[in-house]
């Protein structure tokens, strides 16, 4: 079955989980990866990797380096396993972050590339899943996740917006990648706030 049918399968079985229709295009991810400044010595951490669109880019432009993805869904984890033998795919929530780098013999990330869907949960949700990713990202470590434009007005877009910039010291945002559907943008976060 293709990734979309996989994608939209999913979607229809739990849709505040996958958080879109389909999967994100190629110029988004390419912005994500670009947004991401990875470097050959980095420790990346992919959160919410549905098909791997996102973690195709990350290997095109960082093929070699430590590096997981994290994927809770087990038709999509299982998939990704398929199309990407040699990497790291975790079935596992972004709240196990910790365990995993620490098996991975890590202590910290340099660069999580999100594409969880923020905007749909709930304030508790959102808060364990920055908790767990600002105990593992390094002070000079980078987030990045994306947005659909046409969703920015909306009241869950700005309170993202605001639960980023109370967690992260600069949160600024990429150009538009129009060719996506729906088009959207990068929030780059640096430098988590430690409290
Ligand atoms: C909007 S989809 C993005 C998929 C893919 N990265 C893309 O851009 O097409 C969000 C993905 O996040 C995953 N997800 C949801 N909650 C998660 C969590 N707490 N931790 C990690 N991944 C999660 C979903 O299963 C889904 O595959």
């Amino acid at each position: 079955m293709s990734s979309p049918v996989t994608f939209l399968r999913e979607f229809v079985k739990d849709p505040v989980q996958l958080g879109a229709v389909a999967p994100s295009g190629p110029s988004l991810a390419a912005l994500m990866v670009e947004a991401a400044d990875l470097k050959p010595d980095h420790v990346v951490v992919e959160l919410g990797a549905g098909t791997g669109p996102m973690t195709a880019e990350i290997l095109k432009v960082r093929p070699e380096g430590p590096f997981v993805t994290l994927e809770p869904n087990p038709p999509l984890a299982d998939g990704l396993k398929a199309r990407f033998p040699g990497v790291r795919v975790e079935q596992k929530y972004a709240q196990e972050l910790r365990a995993i780098l620490d098996d991975m013999g890590h202590d910290r990330a340099d660069r999580v590339v999100s594409s969880l869907p923020w905007a749909i949960w709930s304030d508790e949700l959102q808060s364990a899943v920055f908790s767990a990713i600002l105990d593992v990202l390094a002070d000079d470590g980078r987030m990045v996740t994306f947005a659909y434009v046409h969703a920015l007005w909306l009241p869950a877009a700005r309170r993202l917006r605001k639960a980023l910039e109370d967690r992260f010291h600069s949160v600024t945002t990429t150009r538009v990648a129009w060719l996506n559907l729906p088009p959207a943008l990068v929030y780059v976060c640096d430098r988590p706030r430690r409290s």
